[in-house]
């Protein structure tokens, strides 16, 4: 039988040291693409798919993170005396039921596998999503939402895939590939940011995961992979053969927001097309185009 999906993990505690000075004092997920910062797209995201309770894995200075999601009183019953309505209900869609998020400290940053794991008392024995904010997708049905149809088929693990160029194999997991539908691929292998000749192909995983909760086994045992890192990626390979494993070319566009240039690519994407926005957007890309 396939268990519903109702949790996810979102790990937060990386320092974001590419985007110093700017994350300093704050942490990188409040940054904002446009209005929003990257934590609420991955929650409205995961939200979108019927996720209901949610566990942050933060660090030191993370606790903005973990404000942010409380009812802000004051400022709603001031934007309420001043009649704006629009204001009213941005913040009030960023706060999340009572009681539906949680935060577990990872106190060293020893990899994104690890990080997972101090999230296992959350999980127990239930599946799980796994969002990372870094990567925000512009799509039509959210990317969890596809991944969760996908997993109500399939059962099992369901990762996120696209293809990559093959010189950047590695910033990425891999996959080894099976049977290829074009749209849901069977997982053979996976190998965590392979040189370009040894990459197995050019099919990368994005920060969307639905994981069985037995990763938390293999994630227990700690070894270190890839740059030294306890790796998801690895524990993910331990699972293959044992639960139905495969990957979804989901149907968006990624932006890998922990990259300066896509975090900009982003602002302009999730922009152009916003009825408040889009025409003035379109106005000084002109202008900046004509001066290439
Ligand atoms: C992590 C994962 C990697 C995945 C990537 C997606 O890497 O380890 O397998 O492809 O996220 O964004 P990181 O970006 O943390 O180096």
């Amino acid at each position: 039988m396939i268990r519903p999906l109702k949790k996810a993990v979102l790990p937060v505690a990386g320092l974001g040291t590419r985007f110093l000075p700017a994350t300093k004092a704050m942490p990188k997920e409040m940054l904002p693409v446009v209005d929003k910062p990257l934590i609420q797209y991955a929650i409205d995201e995961a939200r979108e798919a019927g996720i209901e309770e949610f566990c942050l894995v933060t660090g030191r200075g993370k606790d903005s993170l973990i404000d942010y999601f409380d009812i802000a009183f004051e400022l709603e019953a001031t934007l309420k005396e001043r009649g704006k309505k629009s204001a009213l209900e941005a913040i009030q869609q960023s706060s999340v039921r009572a009681g539906s998020l949680v935060a577990v400290r990872q106190q060293e940053p020893l990899g994104l596998g690890h990080a997972i794991w101090c999230a296992r008392s959350f999980i127990g024995n239930d599946p799980f999503a796994i969002l990372l904010p870094d990567d925000v997708v512009k799509s039509g049905r959210s990317c969890v939402a596809q991944l969760v149809d996908a997993y109500n088929q399939t059962g099992g693990n369901v990762v996120a895939v696209t293809e990559v160029p093959h010189e950047h194999t590695n910033r990425y997991g891999i996959l080894d590939t099976g049977s290829d539908d074009g749209k849901l691929v069977e997982v053979k292998g996976l190998v965590e940011k392979p040189d370009p000749k040894d990459a197995p192909s050019n099919l990368s995983i994005i920060g969307r995961y639905v994981m069985m909760p037995e990763i938390m086994e293999h994630l227990s045992k700690l070894e270190k992979g890839a740059g030294g890192e306890v790796q998801l990626t690895d524990a993910m390979a331990k699972m293959i053969g044992h639960v139905p494993f495969h990957g979804l070319r989901y149907e968006g566009t990624r932006f890998d927001c922990g990259d300066k240039a896509g975090f900009l690519e982003a602002q302009i994407a999730l922009s152009i097309d916003r009825p408040d926005l889009g025409g003035a957007v379109k106005e000084f890309l002109k202008k900046y185009v004509n001066q290439i």
